[in-house]
């Protein structure tokens, strides 16, 4: 029996990545004051047409949905950014914490066409500030994430930057981009006559090569911000200037959201093929009043796990054991065993094999689980009190080095000390 289309199993060589980057999650947006939000993978559906846009590729074909046995019709979460705001609404934290800072992790739906990089069920590692407007709040934001890709090691990540403008601007705009449109609409698809009637913004996003052809010289949001999106966006990038924050200016980046406005970003990965986008986010000012909430503005981003799993660096290093214990005889197999025990109490990670083989066999199976060191407890070690510790990466002996009745701290030491003797 095969797992569904577009599901998959995360097995542990993929899933100890994740572990990186939900650890490094929890420590640095732990560190700017974000606290971790659960949120149900399940909502009304209402809540995401309300919130994304009735008109945006996920509402329009890409959720999955039913009608709870009551009637009510459910969907599973294709983004959480919609969850959080009715969380934030539903449980009166507006009230209480008029600038709210959630992040949040776990499994996402949308019935995409699979590809690499491109899941049914993705997971994402997303947060949202709720409450403030400056663009301070949006810099802090900026800088956070680039921390945090530096911190796991996201290799060649770049960040990609746009201003969407605000209610006052993107009407104008909009109808700008409408006529431009109208004007090519023979050379543009069926997908995007649907786009130029009821979301011309979308209009920019379309894989079609003739349609962006004709897109290549429509005109740019950029030049049709109004003072206020004009002047926060040059401060936004005053500040990551001066942070050192490195972006590219997309002028025709646009989001498959509708909620957002003003600061948008998408962060791209070289070797992921079409699907580059390991993360996106922005500002969304009028999501909470749209929900029913009052006038608090809004900014977040989340970051595509699964696909920032394929481009962390030095992935392999991750999870290998620190030793694994190698029992040479029968009798050798209680003292192993007890030297493991000590070791992982200790927070090693430490392998330990059944006993049987010969030394040569043991070692060959220490290098498959990739470990940096094995520890030999054979006859002349239980003589001698000590276990015999092999570098296996520089294949070094150090023989009759851990001392078995040692305090964990001194085995810890003694097993990562650096005094080696060559293998005769
Ligand atoms: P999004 O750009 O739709 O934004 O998704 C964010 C990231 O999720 C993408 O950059 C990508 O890495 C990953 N992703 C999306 N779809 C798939 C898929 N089918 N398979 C694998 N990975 C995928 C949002 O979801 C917004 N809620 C982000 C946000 C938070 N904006 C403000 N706050």
């Amino acid at each position: 029996m095969a797992a569904v289309k577009g599901f998959r199993d995360v097995l542990p060589e993929e899933s100890r990545r994740w572990q990186v980057l939900e650890t490094a999650a929890a420590r640095i947006l732990g560190s700017y004051g974000y606290g971790d939000i659960r949120l149900p993978v399940l909502e009304r559906t209402e809540l995401f047409a309300r919130s994304l846009g009735e008109t945006t590729d996920i509402v329009e074909k890409e959720m999955y949905g039913f009608t709870d046995r009551d009637g009510t019709p459910v969907t599973l979460r294709p983004e959480a950014t919609a969850s959080v705001v009715r969380a934030y609404l539903e449980s009166g934290l507006v009230h209480r914490e008029p600038v709210c800072r959630l992040w949040y992790a776990g499994p996402m739906f949308r019935r995409e066409r699979p590809q690499k990089g491109r899941f049914r069920q993705f997971s994402q590692i997303g947060v949202e500030l709720l409450g403030r407007a400056d663009p301070l709040a949006d810099a802090e934001m900026l800088v956070m994430l680039s921390q945090y890709l530096e911190a796991v090691g996201a290799r060649e990540a770049s960040l990609e930057l746009n201003s969407l403008g605000d209610r006052a601007c993107r009407p104008a705009y909009r109808e700008a981009l409408r006529a431009f449109g109208e004007a090519s609409r023979e050379r543009l698809c069926g997908d995007c006559h649907r786009r130029l009637e009821r979301n011309p913004m979308r209009l920019l996003d379309c894989k079609v090569d003739a349609c962006r052809e004709v897109m290549a010289s429509a005109p740019l949001v950029l030049d049709s911000l109004c003072g206020d999106c004009r002047g926060h966006f040059a401060e936004v990038r005053r500040l990551l200037d001066r942070q050192g924050v490195a972006y590219r200016l997309v002028p025709r980046l646009v989001r498959g959201l509708d909620y957002y406005c003003r600061t948008a970003w998408e962060v791209v990965a070289a070797g992921l093929g079409a699907q580059n986008a390991v993360g996106g986010g922005g500002r969304y000012d009028g999501l909470v009043a749209a929900l029913g909430g009052p006038d608090v503005p809004g900014i977040g981003f989340a970051l595509g796990v699964d696909r920032l799993a394929m481009v962390l660096a030095d992935g392999e290093a991750i999870g290998r054991p620190e030793a694994v214990v190698l029992p040479l005889g029968d009798e050798a197999v209680g003292p192993a065993f007890d030297l493991a025990t000590r070791l992982r109490a200790a927070g090693l990670a430490v392998g330990l094999e059944p006993a049987g083989r010969t030394l040569k066999a043991l070692l060959r199976t220490a290098d498959r689980h990739g470990a940096r060191r094995a520890i030999i407890v054979g006859e002349d070690e239980l003589r001698a009190g000590r276990a015999t510790v092999r570098d296996l990466e520089r294949r070094i002996d150090r023989p009759r080095a851990l001392p078995f009745a040692a305090p964990a701290p001194d085995l810890v030491r003694a097993l990562r000390a650096d005094a080696e003797v060559a293998t005769s």
